[in-house]
């Protein structure tokens, strides 16, 4: 059996720095290591929608943002297959043959939705296919029959939920579908990076994100002000490095080449300092006498060195967003081919193929001629 990725967005804004360390940064990683046989990384506008019904030029324009942050994060058409949820009604027929597989108390108890549903304001309007949503986004998994899914911990119950559906299918079905398996970042900084002003999450209601098609000017104006240690007032004061956004941001996007491409000097643009490894700059933080405006500036060229190519790249393909349709298009034809593939299996094995069962008709035949032929 091979391995196969599938995961994608919800196509609701842009893609900020947050997506790319939970899971873009990854996908990309996986594509090009050629451990996997087929990859699928989708724009689950479908799903998108489940909650922002009133909203449809939200998702139609967000569509093609999120597949320019893919194509510019590094995502290649000739090794991922990229599409768009709504244009594979496979998915929706296998959401429906899974509806029968769950309960309404177990949809009640997965914590994402619970959390969605609060956070929301839904209280007791939930609008059906929201509620149902871990269903359809089952489908989207097992219809590419993945193995793996890559994705935030905030996906966790989605893809046990997604364990459980196709276990109960193949038990009563047989064998048909495959189980999927998270796979979350393995860095904990990139499980959930905070916003630039030190809420637990970035969201774009909240404004503290760090898009991915941010200019450089708007990149070095977030950092600037981002939330750090508020005791830390005199650069000679001790600071704290936990819960301090910019050594979490550093810690996510760090690497031991940055020490080395700067020749363990880092120059900005008013500073200068000499360090080895991360360690060393946060253990002067931490003993003091390391300003906030030094470690800003050498994050801000720590996250360029990641947002630079990503920022040409996007403009070389906003250059020619009819090609980028032409690649959505193409992708999805192929991943359609797939999921079809996969649904002729579930109506087997769900005894739904009527009229391409040769047995059943003449298996039915004879039982009926029999009644005629008994004298
Ligand atoms: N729920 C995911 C999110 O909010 C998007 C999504 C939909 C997804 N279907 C999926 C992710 C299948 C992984 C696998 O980001």
């Amino acid at each position: 059996m091979g391995k196969i990725i599938l995961t994608g967005d919800r196509p609701t804004g842009r893609l900020h720095i947050g997506h790319y360390v939970g899971s873009l940064r990854r996908r990309v990683e996986l594509q090009n290591s050629g451990n996997f046989d087929e990859i699928y990384v989708f724009i689950a506008d479908a799903q998108a929608l489940t909650d922002n019904i009133d909203n449809p030029e939200k998702v139609r324009q967000n569509v093609i943002e999120v597949a320019l942050d893919y194509l510019s994060a590094g995502l290649d058409p000739d090794k991922t297959t990229i599409f768009i949820q709504s244009q594979i009604p496979e998915l929706c027929e296998l959401s429906f043959y899974f509806m029968d597989l769950v309960t309404v108390s177990r949809l009640q108890r997965n914590p994402t939705v619970k959390t969605e549903v609060k956070m929301r304001g839904f209280n007791e309007s939930i609008p059906v296919g929201f509620f149902t949503y871990p269903i359809s986004q089952a489908a989207d998994i097992t219809a590419f029959k993945a193995t793996t899914v890559p994705a935030g911990e905030d996906q966790e119950p989605m893809i046990e939920q997604a364990r459980e559906i196709v276990r109960k299918f193949n038990s009563i079905y047989g064998e048909v579908l495959v189980e999927p398996e998270i796979m979350l970042p393995d860095n904990s900084a990139c499980m959930r990076l905070p916003g630039t002003d030190g809420k637990a999450k970035m969201s774009k209601s909240l404004g503290n994100c760090i898009y991915l098609s941010d200019s450089s000017e708007e990149v070095w104006a977030k950092v600037k002000g981002m939330f750090t240690d508020p005791g830390h007032l005199q650069v000679s004061d001790p600071g704290k490095v936990e819960g301090n956004c910019v050594f979490t941001y550093l810690d996510a996007f760090c690497k031991p080449e940055h020490f080395e491409k700067y020749g363990d000097r880092f120059v900005g643009k008013k500073v200068s300092f000499e360090f080895h490894d991360l360690d060393q700059v946060k253990e002067q933080y931490r003993k003091g006498g390391l300003g906030d405006m030094m470690i800003k500036q050498f994050l801000y060229a720590v996250l360029e060195d990641t947002l630079a190519p990503i920022r040409e790249r996007r403009a070389k393909y906003e250059q020619d967003i009819p090609a980028v349709y032409k690649m959505l298009q193409e992708g999805t034809a192929k991943a359609r081919a797939k999921a079809a593939q996969t649904l002729e299996e579930v109506r087997k094995a769900m005894k739904i193929n009527y009229f391409d069962d040769e047995e059943l008709i003449s298996e039915q035949s004879a039982s009926f001629a029999a009644k005629y032929n008994k004298q």
